[in-house]
């Protein structure tokens, strides 16, 4: 039985306007569904489905009316990448009429609060500040930060849906249940591991793997080695990002790592067991076979300021026949700007992009059929949401493809 305080309860009678009510009227239908006794207050939350591929006219029309009804969100709100660069989106070959909707759909956000009124796509919010603290809880939406936020950051949330996060984020609360409950956060899936990842792209193949294998299970990484890495968190955002699109991952555990497993012994008793002995499967499961490849995508989750770095160092003083395109924050952009390191690329025939995700845009209408990436999670969607031919390899490869112009 879900019980609501007078407050809440007053918001549910729609006191507090018809916005607020709608947002109340969610998070307590799904309350409901999934068995919560209470809500819980949370103080930051991120919302998805922001690309106007997905949500189309009936979409904005939605949110346009939730809008003019009085939502404004209550929590510190951060937004999930759209499908174009905000101001450089002719360079993607968007078309104009798409980029006036897109630009009305981040308009709504902002007139709605998110981001104070100025949000800055990007699916990596804890790269820009948005750091939950250990136990916090939150609800974010988007599946590769809802992953990272629960393991590498110890918070807790789950992976909520696109109007689920926005009624959260107009109320405040979301409901106690799932992965906000201690008892739902031991591990079930006890990986033992015989390879030897090394790369980010190594651990996205590693993560694509064990992510179909455990569905909705809890990962605990054993012997991973991640001691003393400096890319560590990106081998870690890498790794869940990747269980989170090929399985429905939303928190695992590295021994020795990650916060909850330091602090206390996170493996169930009954855990099932499997051991990774290579890589390889968790490339090919993903990797078409043909040659065919006219982009090339790194930036799935949005790149860190390191990963741009790895992209510089690959092609400083080389030309590119493809396109290369990196897809950030606006601010990391703004950050290997000053750096030299975006001169050092486009030099080389490679462009930074903010504010997008390849994976949500209307890539065949750019007149792309078949794109390489490092990303597992990037390959699982240009295939499975974007209806292009999708290549996943090392970022070596990656880089290769854009030089030959082939995949070999
Ligand atoms: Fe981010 Fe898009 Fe990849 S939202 S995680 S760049 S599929």
């Amino acid at each position: 039985m879900l019980h609501l305080t007078a407050e809440e309860e007053s918001w549910l009678a729609g006191k507090a306007g018809p916005a607020v009510q709608r947002a109340m009227e969610i998070v307590v239908a799904l309350g409901r569904i999934y068995g919560a006794t209470h809500l819980i207050p949370v103080r930051r939350v991120q919302i998805s489905g922001v690309s106007y591929r997905n949500l189309g006219a009936a979409g904005l029309d939605f949110l346009t009316r939730w809008l003019e009804e009085g939502a404004r969100v209550r929590a510190a709100t951060t937004l999930n990448p759209t499908a174009m660069d905000l101001r450089d989106w002719a360079a993607q070959r968007i078309p104009p009429h798409f980029a006036a909707r897109q630009h009305q759909v981040v308009a709504t956000f902002a007139r709605m609060g998110v981001g104070s009124g100025h949000p800055i796509p990007t699916c990596t919010p804890y790269l820009m500040g948005h750091r939950p603290a250990f136990g916090e809880h939150i609800a974010w939406a988007e599946s590769s930060a809802v992953a990272y936020a629960n393991s590498v950051l110890g918070a807790r949330t789950n992976r909520e849906g696109g109007p689920g996060a926005i009624a959260a984020a107009i109320v405040g609360r979301t409901a106690a249940y799932g992965l906000h409950l201690p008892a739902n956060r031991r591990a079930t899936l006890r990986v033992t591991l015989r390879a030897r990842p090394r790369t980010v792209a190594d651990f996205s193949a590693l993560g694509a793997w064990v992510g179909q294998i455990a569905r909705r299970a809890v990962p605990y990484f054993e012997n991973l080695p991640l001691a003393d890495d400096p890319l560590r968190e990106e081998k870690l955002k890498a790794l869940g990002a990747a269980m989170a699109a090929t399985g429905a991952v939303a928190l695992f555990h590295v021994e020795g790592v990650t916060p909850e497993a330091k602090r206390a012994p996170m493996l169930a008793p009954d855990a099932r067991r499997v051991v990774v002995d290579d890589l390889t499967a968790g490339y090919t499961m993903l990797d078409e076979t043909t040659e065919a490849v006219d982009l090339v995508w790194v930036g799935c989750p949005h790149a860190s300021p390191a990963e741009i770095a790895l992209v510089a160092d690959a092609v400083a003083g080389r030309h590119l026949r493809l396109p290369l395109w990196i897809t950030c924050a606006r601010p990391v952009k703004e950050a290997a700007q000053a750096r030299g390191l975006a001169a050092t690329i486009e030099a080389a025939g490679g462009h930074l992009f903010a504010d997008a995700c390849l994976a949500i845009a209307p890539v065949r209408t750019m007149g792309f059929r078949a794109v390489a990436t490092p990303s597992a999670k990037g390959a699982f969607y240009l295939r499975n949401l974007a209806g292009v031919v999708a290549h996943f390899g090392s970022l070596e490869r990656c880089v290769e493809a854009a030089l030959t112009g082939r995949w070999t």
